[in-house]
């Protein structure tokens, strides 16, 4: 017989000792979302919560649940935007953003050892201290965990010249299903390389939690470039903001980002920053470089002189003040885009498909289609470096037409992303979102993650729901609902 939220809490309590465990339901309400608007739909609270305070306690929890069939949800700071750390199923969430120390700064070896509920932005202050840098860079810097991260394998703005999160984690601590404790990335290395043995450490980053739960991290660091330069440049057509990337790459630079705000962000960072006055423009882009001070300005000319001939206008500094004004105008899009309609909410679905870069021109037009054809008005945004967008959907969520049309329009997002030969996340990850495209995304290939699923995992405790749609888990976690009864 499986026990009452009630019972489950106390025999947590008295299991775990460095732990917070949470049974109140109004506390409990604040785990049933992520920034999704899956979750906004449907909240999904937990029967009980746990705020992690050590490996051990992660360990015990873990035993505990897989004996009883209980499922586990790991999450970090919630910030996803795919209802990856909800428990759709119900059972425990286990929050990681109280380990949150810094356990080292290993300097000569370019490598930081950290707990997973370290907020990127607090890593990155720590490192620049030291002239290093963590490069993933996110929109969600400031609350963002790096565990978080490392499940979705979060990919950000520098992603087109130094990759994803996954390219900078050397090993992982991670806690099996059963409670097992096993370290990637060979016991105790501070190797920057490794060709030794199944590379684990990329199976689990991506995870979103259902292969085990991430109790440390050993990232690899770099020393910060000396110089950074930025370049802006607006287009009167979306079409040649397509052609001025491939033209950059072409010319032999790769920019550490390369990021475009379409007509309608333009709009909304113009309300939000009068002081910016950004010309009218169908497209706008930023590119980043870096490196030495006198490589940074030759590649930041560059970039203007090659995109000139499309441009309607084009820009270059290396000045930190006007640099700093103009990636505040990107950074504060997702959140300004709400200006454009008042009382409107943003809705996040299907907000981050990536498709060939020769196929973004293209993809931008039909996002403008889907958006006429379903009256919702999308403000698009994204790492166009990449082929990651970030379409934006404003609606009025007190008007079901528009709450049941946003719906069909995330599909219509996900299926243009596959039509092009793309993918249905660039960078948030499946989450419950996502999960029903799993099987036309990857065929057979999702056969061979639920044998991996069903090998690390065999009671199907961990976040079950997400990703492999009918695994294992899903039945046990839908027979631990059933038992538990509706109260
Ligand atoms: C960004 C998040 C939405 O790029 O991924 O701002
Ligand atoms: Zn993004």
């Amino acid at each position: 017989m499986i026990a009452s939220a009630a019972s489950l809490a106390a025999d947590l309590r008295a299991l775990l000792t460095a732990s917070k465990v949470i049974d109140n339901p109004v506390e409990l309400a604040t785990y049933a979302y992520d920034a999704s608007f899956f979750t906004q739909i449907h909240p999904h609270p937990p029967e009980v919560a746990v705020i992690a305070g050590s490996r051990e306690d992660v360990s015990a929890l873990a035993r505990f649940a897989h004996a009883r069939g209980i499922p586990v949800t790991p999450r970090g700071a919630a910030s996803g935007q795919a209802a990856g750390s909800v428990a759709v199923q119900g059972g425990i969430v286990l929050s990681l953003h109280a380990m949150d120390r810094i356990l080292e700064i290993d300097r000569a070896n370019l490598q930081a050892i950290v707990e997973p509920g370290v907020v990127h932005a607090r890593l990155n202050e720590t490192l620049g201290r030291e002239r290093l840098i963590f490069p993933p860079d996110l929109g969600s810097t400031r609350m963002a965990t790096v565990g978080g991260m490392a499940s979705t394998n979060a990919h950000g703005m520098r992603a087109v010249k130094y990759g994803p999160t996954g390219s900078w984690v050397l090993g992982l601590e991670v806690v099996l299903a059963d409670g097992t404790v096993i370290e990637t990335g060979s016991i105790g290395s501070r190797a920057k390389q490794s060709s030794s043995g199944l590379d684990l450490t990329k199976a689990f980053v991506g995870s979103e939690g259902t292969l085990g739960i991430f109790t440390r991290l050993r990232l690899k660091v770099m020393p910060l470039p000396p110089a950074r330069a930025l370049v802006l440049g607006l287009f009167d057509r979306l079409e040649s903001a397509g052609e001025s990337v491939q033209a950059v790459f072409a010319a032999g630079i790769t920019p550490s980002a390369i990021e475009i705000v379409d007509q309608r962000c333009i709009q909304a960072i113009n309300l939000y920053r009068p002081a910016l006055r950004l010309p009218e423009a169908e497209a706008l882009l930023l590119f980043e470089v870096d490196g030495a001070p006198a490589g940074a300005r030759w590649e930041a000319e560059k970039i203007a002189e090659t995109i000139r001939s499309r441009a309607t206008r084009t820009e270059w500094s290396d000045e930190p003040g006007r640099m700093a004004a103009l990636w505040e105008g990107r950074s504060v899009v997702g959140a300004a885009i709400g200006l454009l309609r008042p009382g409107a909410n943003r809705a996040y679905c299907g907000e981050d498909i990536c498709v060939p870069v020769a196929r973004i021109p293209e993809t931008l037009r039909e996002i403008q289609r889907i958006s006429a054809e379903f009256t919702i008005p999308i403000a698009t945004y994204g790492h166009i470096g990449n082929g990651n967008l970030h379409p934006g959907h404003l609606i009025d969520a007190r008007d079901p037409s528009e709450v049941a049309r946003v719906q069909k329009v995330a599909d219509a997002i996900h299926d243009l992303a596959l039509r092009m030969g793309g993918t249905t996340t660039g960078e948030h990850g499946v989450g419950a979102v996502r999960r029903p495209f799993m099987e036309r995304e990857h065929g057979a290939a999702l056969g061979a993650m639920r044998a991996i699923k069903r090998a690390l995992d065999p009671r199907g405790i961990l976040n079950p729901g997400k990703i492999f749609a009918d695994d294992p888990g899903d039945e046990q976690g839908d027979s631990w609902r059933q038992a538990r009864g509706p109260g």
